[in-house]
């Protein structure tokens, strides 16, 4: 069996903004995989290239073993997506929307609307079936965009920041509905630049920064990768911090007041060895505390940019992409322009 998504050396230029930078990424078949990265560095645009919304500048990608352009309609009806931004036709009931979207990926029409009945049931929505989607809440349309996302029954479902600026109950609705269709063998791909949702969701998480790959891990590897910190209470303030230099395990030592703060790999296994050093060069301590660097720390490090001002500001209006013109139907129909 293919990976469920592979791309290799995927590039993709918006004039001189490189928004996508040799990005080799495989996710396989089952996996719940996060594609984490601030503001900008190019998660929607990478899943707007599966899709076919974007056309690559460079590279290869394949969805389930498709190519993206060249076997453009099965790579397509193999994903679910969930967008960023609202792109649901305002006019229509959203029962009628589901239909649609349904047949238009051939669905025939009496299963179509057995299917939309039932996502729509599924995500929590099927009272405002006969609703137009501008009369929805905001929540309501992220239930809505999850529900279109699985009316054609996807091998993989994508999702693209599906809680940015939702409240918590449907969050967790959301994290909970995720996790179950996963387990029943849907692969997905969720954007987010919520390490929390991340963290607790997914197999295996992409950092990406500025169009680059910058690791791929799972969330407990990432957080073997910070360093953790040792605060130590001392009974009095020394006038001077101890000499810790042939203990190799110190990367950093600070000294105010009576608190010293040691910066270590691990905690944990270190602080006894600490202590014993600390002993032996005549502090006495009263108390000691280990903070261990957040997953968010790390993130923030690994994300941390040389100058991003200056990599934004190359992109202009001017220089925006239209998909190809074949691609028209599919643009109405998932009502982008
Ligand atoms: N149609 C477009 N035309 C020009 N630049 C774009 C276009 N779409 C995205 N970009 C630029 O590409 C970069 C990546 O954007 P995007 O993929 O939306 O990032 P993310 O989803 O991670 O926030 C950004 O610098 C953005 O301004
Ligand atoms: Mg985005």
């Amino acid at each position: 069996m293919p990976p469920a998504i592979e791309t290799v050396d995927l590039v993709k230029e918006y004039g001189d903004l490189r928004a996508l930078q040799e990005l080799s990424l495989t996710v396989e078949e089952g996996e719940f995989f996060g594609l984490l990265g601030p503001n900008g560095a190019g998660k929607t645009t990478f899943i707007n290239t599966l899709v076919g919304l974007v056309r690559k500048t460079g590279g290869e990608a394949r969805v389930f073993g498709y190519d993206v352009e060249d076997d453009y309609r099965q790579a397509r009806d193999a994903i679910g997506l969930a967008p960023q931004e609202f792109n649901v036709d305002r006019f229509f009931p959203i029962r009628e929307v589901l239909i649609h979207k349904a047949g238009y990926h051939g669905i025939p029409e009496a299963e179509a609307a057995e299917r939309a009945d039932e996502v729509l049931k599924r995500v929590g929505i099927y009272d405002k079936r006969d609703e137009r989607f501008d009369w929805l809440s905001g929540g309501m349309k992220r239930r809505l965009l999850l529900a279109r996302a699985l009316v054609t029954d996807p091998d993989l479902l994508i999702l693209d920041e599906p809680t940015a600026g939702v409240d918590v109950q449907l969050r967790h609705d959301l994290w909970e509905l995720v996790t179950e269709l996963n387990e029943e063998g849907t692969t997905v791909l969720l954007t987010t630049h919520y390490i929390e949702e991340a963290e607790r969701l997914c197999d295996r998480v992409a950092i990406m920064n500025e169009g680059r790959k910058v690791t791929v891990a799972t969330p407990d590897e990432l957080k073997t990768r910070g360093t953790d910190t040792i605060a130590v209470r001392l009974e009095s303030s020394p006038s001077a911090a101890p000499d810790l230099e042939a203990a190799d395990y110190a990367h950093e030592t600070t000294l105010a007041g009576d608190r010293l703060e040691v910066r270590v790999d691990d905690g944990g296994s270190t602080a006894p060895q600490l202590l014993n050093d600390l002993e032996a060069k005549g502090y006495e301590v009263a108390d000691l505390e280990i903070s261990r660097t957040s997953l968010e720390e790390i993130f923030v490090d690994l994300t941390r940019s040389e100058d991003r001002t200056v990599t934004r500001s190359s992109a202009s209006n001017d220089e925006r992409v239209a998909p190809a013109d074949d691609r028209e139907t599919e643009r109405e129909q998932e009502g982008i322009v």
